[in-house]
């Protein structure tokens, strides 16, 4: 018996900015409906006590701080930034969230979309050979873990796996990208009824596997801004010169040029790294290349006239300018 859409509920609570507690969702069907693949205590034990910690942990670690008012992606993103109980507990309730929404007793299942199917025959040919390197990925885990199936920031499908409760938003982890499918690889997942047998879990897994959600996923993902996001946290140089320019260019318009004049040089650099560096995929583009040409050349006149104690109209003429080249390598930047 189905019991709550958590498929709704999963698209809301993640987009979430306000300050919030987060709460436990309820499984799509009864604890009993997954077996024989997952019995019924595990899934009981594993929702009621284990997803219920991590929930408990993250709102105890996030309760009177600013990150009460971030969204739960805002605190993935960033995960490198924050402490030990917020990258483990709302990697937990993310990774038990989409967990629990794309299993379904084998009789409740809807199928995989064209989309999908072309998109996963295009990456691994056959749906057998991505069950098959999922697989893999889950049964080399050592120790505790996550396999997963995301759609990468340019748009492509990738197998990847992650450690504790780390997940392939999270700045931390190599391999990034929205997950649409993850295996949950701790043994509190299977111990009860597979005891050490970790591959006959794996294998039964797939067996659970509502395509039709994962489906959903993939179309949500690849609309998701998240994915841009991620796109430009992978381009460190893009952040760090956007860091200076802000810094310097928003006193700059309220007459305070002492930071600019402190740091027009530190501009100037930053605009060649960032000229330099390895622009992601789907950016690449002729126009990208000629407006950050354009960028270093205003930072280096910038810095010149700067260095020549200019007047602070000119300074502040010429910052605005820069800003402006920049804007544009930001609206290139826009899929
Ligand atoms: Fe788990």
């Amino acid at each position: 018996m189905k019991i709550i859409a958590l498929s709704t509920f999963f698209i809301s609570f993640i987009t979430l900015s306000i300050a919030q507690q987060y709460s436990l969702p309820s499984l799509r069907f009864e604890y009993s409906a997954y077996e024989p693949h997952i019995d019924a205590q595990t899934m009981e034990i594993h929702l009621t006590k284990h997803h219920q910690a991590y929930i408990n942990n993250l709102n105890k670690a996030i309760s009177g701080t600013k990150l009460e008012s971030f969204s739960l992606n805002q605190l993935l993103l960033n995960a490198g930034m924050r402490s030990d109980a917020v990258r483990n507990n709302a990697g937990g309730h993310y990774n038990h969230s989409l967990f629990w929404q794309i299993l379904a007793p084998e009789n409740k299942q809807g199928s995989m979309s064209a989309e999908l199917k072309s998109a996963l025959e295009q990456e691994f040919k056959s749906l057998d050979s991505l069950k098959s390197k999922l697989g893999a990925a889950a049964a080399k885990h050592f120790g505790s873990g996550w396999a997963w199936l995301i759609v990468t920031p340019d748009k492509k499908l990738k197998v990847t796996s992650t450690s504790n409760q780390d997940n392939p938003i999270m700045d931390v982890t190599k391999e990034r990208g929205i997950p649409i499918l993850g295996v949950d690889v701790w043994e509190h997942a299977y111990y009860l009824k597979y005891q050490n047998k970790r591959g006959d879990y794996l294998n039964s897994i797939w067996k659970l596997i509502d395509w039709q959600m994962v489906s959903t996923n993939y179309i949500t993902a690849l609309n998701d801004p998240l994915l841009k996001e991620i796109a430009d946290d992978t381009w460190p140089e893009i952040k760090e010169f956007h860091k200076v320019m802000s810094q310097t260019f928003h006193p700059a318009e309220k007459d305070d040029l002492l930071p600019l004049q402190a740091r027009s040089g530190e501009m100037l650099a930053k605009a060649i790294l960032l000229k330099e560096s390895v622009i992601p995929v789907n950016y690449q583009k002729p126009e990208l290349k000629a407006a950050m040409l354009k960028l270093v050349k205003d930072c280096d006149e910038l810095d010149k006239l700067v260095k020549k104690n200019a007047k602070k109209i000119v300074l502040k003429t010429k910052i605005i300018q820069a800003h402006d080249t920049f804007h544009v390598i930001q609206g290139l930047c826009k899929d």
